[in-house]
């Protein structure tokens, strides 16, 4: 077989994409390039634009400006079908999971090995997933336990190692730390560096640059649908990368705004309990 993929190429181009839904513009001139072997997070606030931006990257949309290229390949995708025939894979945060399942039949779900007669094979599906799991360092007494009796944090990485064990070329995470605790946040993080160190492009998406730099060997930065930066790891500080996101000067409001509010809000309370004859203390 005769492979005419651009090995050099990225595995992922986009050049000043653009997307708008009706009115909105939720993408303008955006340009992401994604190689193997290398981390890409994605971040900016909410609406900044960032789920628009892997949906159109996994086939879900297709941009109405700029192009769009798969290893060095135009694409136009129809559907999330054709992004994955060639291996790109989408882990959202709400898994796809079915909660009273095994373990196993999760890791497998759609995708069933089976043998004579339509059977499944399901010794082959459980050393499978056991030894899957363990080679990302996952190690599960039992794969057959309902995988909705795992943490958030082990499903994400029962997910990703999924998609490395189905020859994901490209993965994409959308926030998957958003709603986990640190410890979790920090397993996952390891296992975005794993995926990375078998040589998969990863992009992910997150708000929290204290997730991002310590991963991330590029960094996309969106506000309101336009790219406000893009750059490597070298040239860039985890302050900048926190001030870029938060849009510096939008961030310094805040603060002061908060610390209005709290100030109003400590005079509001020593009014009511002057009141109520208490006598605040100092502490
Ligand atoms: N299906 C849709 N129809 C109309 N507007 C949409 C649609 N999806 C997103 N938008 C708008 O496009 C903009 C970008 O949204 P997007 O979901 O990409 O942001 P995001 O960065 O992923 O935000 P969040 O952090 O909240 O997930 C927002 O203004 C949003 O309201
Ligand atoms: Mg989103």
């Amino acid at each position: 077989m005769t492979d005419d993929v651009d090995a050099t190429a990225p595995l992922i181009k986009l050049t000043d994409v653009g997307k708008r839904y009706g009115n909105v513009i939720a993408l303008r001139g955006v340009s992401l390039s994604v190689a193997g072997g290398e981390v890409t997070c994605v971040l900016g606030d909410n609406g900044a634009g960032k789920s628009t931006l892997i949906k159109i990257v996994s086939g879900v949309h297709r941009p109405d400006e700029g192009s769009f290229e798969v290893g060095g390949e135009p694409v136009s995708f129809a559907s999330p079908r054709d992004a994955l025939s060639r291996g790109i894979a989408t882990v959202y945060q709400d898994l796809a999971v079915v909660p009273l399942m095994p373990v196993w039949r999760n890791f497998f779900l759609g995708s069933e090995r089976r043998r004579g007669f339509g059977r499944i094979d399901v010794g082959f599906m459980r050393r499978t997933t056991k030894s899957e799991l363990l080679e990302m360092g996952i190690d599960l007494r039992d794969v057959d336990q309902p995988i909705g009796t795992l943490s958030g944090g082990e499903r994400q990485c029962v997910a990703i190692a999924r998609a490395v064990y189905f020859g994901a070329k490209v993965l994409i995470l959308d926030e998957p730390t958003a709603a986990l605790g640190v410890k979790q946040a920090g397993v996952v993080l390891r296992y975005i560096v794993q995926a990375r160190e078998r040589g998969l492009g990863v992009i992910f998406i997150t708000h929290n640059p204290h997730h991002a730099y310590p991963v991330g060997d590029r960094f996309l930065i969106l506000n309101r649908g336009r790219s406000v930066g893009y750059h490597d790891k070298r040239d860039i500080t985890r302050d900048q990368l926190t001030a870029l996101m938060a849009g510096g000067t939008e961030l310094e409001q805040l603060a002061h705004e908060l610390e209005t509010v709290s100030a109003g809000a400590a005079r509001e309370l020593t009014e009511e309990a002057k009141d109520l004859g208490v006598t605040p203390t100092d502490d």
